[in-house]
C-alpha cells in the first residue's frame, strides 16, 4: 500500500497539476458511510460539504440498487428499457407541468452544455446572459459563459456572445439595501436592451436560483422573478442550473427555482442527482425538445443507461422514504439561526445565509467588508484537524459553504457550531 508522500509524488507525476488538492495536510480518505469519511487511520471526519453524495455516502439502497442492475445489464438507450421511461417519469413529477422531456447525461458540465444546444437551437441565436460570479460547467462552451473561470486566473476573458450581468450580491455587490432586487434587475434589462440593439433578437438567461460557487448566495428577493419575466417578455429562454442545489435541498422546496417561484424553460440537475454515480439531466418543454429534433440526432453512450436510471430511481426513493426534504428544512433552520447568533459573537462573520443544507458564512475584516481570505482558509483547516470538513468558495474565497450529506443532524449541527465557535475565538 502506498503511503501519504508516495501517493502524492505519484499524483504530481501522473495526475494533471490544475487539479487541486483540499487541505495545507490532504486528507487520505479510505472510506464513507453516511455523513461520514474515514482516513486510512482509521479518523472520522463529519463532511459538511459534500452536497454530491446526497442521501450519505455508500447508502446501502443507492449501492444495492447499482449492483443488482449491473449483474442484469448495462448497455446504451438505444433498445426499449422500462427503467429509463419510469425513471424520466418520476422525475418529471416532481417538476412543474410542462417541464416533461428528459435527456439524460453524465454530468453536471453535460446538461449544461446540451441545455446550451437546445436553447441555441431553439433561439437560433448564441446569445446568452449570466451572472457574474457563476459557475456552470468545465467543457469549453461552459468556461466560456461561466465568468467565475473565463475572469479568474488563466481566464481569457468574456466572449462577445455572453453578456454578464454584475453578481446579485445583497451584501458586498454592486448594489445593496432594499431596492437592490429592482436594480439589477434594471441591469438585466439594458442588457437585454443592448442585445436587441445590436439586431440579435434571440437569447438564453442562465442562473442558479441561489449561486454556489458565487458564495452560497440568497438572490435579492424578487430578483429572479423579475429577470426571468424580463427575458420572457423579451422572447429569451430561461435555464435554471439546479446541479448544486436540487432535490430537496432547499427543504422548502424540491427545486431551488421553486424556492424564487419562477418557472424555467430548460432545467439542468446533476451531482446529487446519482449520490456519487455519475448521472445528469436536462428537461424542458415538449415544444423545446421538438425543435431539437431537427434531424441532427442526439446520442450519448453512457447518459441515461440501465444502471444509471437505476441509482437516479434509488435516490428519489431514499429522498422521499427517509424525508430528506422535511429534514433538511429542519435542521438547516436550526442550523441557520445558531449560526447567525454565533455571529453576534464575532465581528468576523460578516453574513450567515442560506435555506435548508446549503448555507454559507461570509468573513470579512472590518466595516469596509473586506474579505476575510486567510482567516477563511485557516477556519477551514483547523476545522478538518479537528474532524470537520468544510470549504470556501465565492469570488474572493472568503465564504465558508456548507452543503453536507441531507441525512445531517443537529447533534452534528452542534459538534460543527462549537468547533467553529471555538475555533474563531482563537484567530
Ligand atoms: C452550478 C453548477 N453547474 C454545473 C457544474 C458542473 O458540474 P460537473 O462538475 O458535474 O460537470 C457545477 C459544478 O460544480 C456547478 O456548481
Amino acid at each position: 500500500m502506498l503511503n501519504h508522500k508516495e501517493i502524492l509524488d505519484q499524483r504530481r507525476k501522473y495526475i494533471g497539476p490544475s487539479l487541486s488538492i483540499s487541505y495545507d495536510v490532504p486528507l487520505h480518505i479510505v472510506r464513507g458511510e453516511a455523513q461520514y469519511l474515514f482516513d486510512v487511520k482509521g479518523n472520522r471526519y463529519l463532511d459538511c460539504v459534500n452536497n454530491i453524495q446526497h442521501v450519505g455516502h455508500c447508502h446501502p439502497k443507492i449501492v444495492e440498487a447499482a449492483q443488482s442492475q449491473y449483474k442484469k445489464l448495462n448497455t446504451n438507450t438505444r433498445y426499449l428499457d422500462e427503467a429509463i421511461v419510469n425513471y424520466a417519469r418520476n422525475l418529471t413529477q416532481t417538476l412543474p407541468d410542462g417541464l416533461d422531456v428528459c435527456f439524460f447525461t453524465n454530468s453536471g458540465s453535460e446538461a449544461n452544455d446540451l441545455a446550451m444546444r437546445i436553447a441555441r437551437n431553439y433561439e437560433q441565436s448564441k446569445e446568452t446572459i449570466v451572472l457574474d460570479g457563476a459557475y456552470h460547467g468545465n467543457l469549453s462552451s461552459l468556461i466560456e459563459i461561466s465568468p467565475y473561470k473565463h475572469n479568474g486566473p488563466g481566464g481569457s476573458g468574456t466572449p462577445d456572445h455572453v453578456q454578464v450581468i454584475p453578481m446579485p450580491d445583497p451584501f458586498r455587490g454592486q448594489y445593496r439595501g432594499e431596492r437592490c432586487a429592482e436594480q439589477y434587475a434594471k441591469e438585466v434589462q439594458e442588457t437585454i436592451d443592448r442585445i436587441q440593439g445590436r439586431n440579435r433578437n434571440s437569447f438564453a438567461f442562465i442562473s442558479e436560483a441561489l449561486m454556489g460557487c458565487g458564495g452560497q448566495l440568497i438572490l435579492p428577493e424578487g430578483f429572479l422573478q423579475k429577470a426571468f419575466e424580463l427575458v420572457k417578455k423579451a422572447g429569451g429562454l430561461c435555464i435554471a442550473d439546479e446541479v448544486q442545489i436540487g432535490f430537496g435541498r432547499m427543504g422548502s422546496h424540491f427545486w431551488g427555482f421553486d424556492s424564487e417561484s419562477v418557472v424555467p424553460d430548460i432545467v439542468t440537475m446533476g451531482k446529487s442527482m446519482g449520490n456519487g454515480h455519475p448521472l445528469s439531466a436536462v428537461v424542458t418543454t415538449k415544444e423545446i425538445a421538438d425543435a431539437f429534433d431537427n434531424g441532427m440526432e442526439y446520442f450519448n453512450s453512457f447518459g441515461g443507461n440501465p444502471v444509471s436510471c437505476a441509482v437516479g430511481q434509488a435516490v428519489l426513493n431514499v429522498i422521499r422514504d427517509e424525508g430528506l426534504q422535511a429534514h433538511a428544512e429542519h435542521v438547516g433552520n436550526y442550523l441557520l439561526q445558531k449560526l447567525q447568533s454565533l455571529q453576534n459573537d464575532h465581528d468576523i462573520i460578516g453574513d450567515v445565509r442560506g435555506r435548508g443544507l446549503f448555507i454559507g458564512i461570509e468573513l470579512v475584516r472590518d466595516y469596509e467588508l473586506t474579505p476575510a481570505v486567510n482567516e477563511a482558509h485557516t477556519i477551514v483547516n483547523s476545522m478538518k484537524e479537528k474532524g470537520v470538513l468544510l470549504s470556501t468558495d465565492g469570488p474572493d474565497h472568503n465564504v465558508i459553504k456548507i452543503k453536507p450529506p441531507m441525512i445531517f443532524s443537529k447533534d452534528n449541527a452542534h459538534e460543527l457550531i462549537s468547533k467553529i465557535d471555538e475555533i474563531i475565538a482563537e484567530l
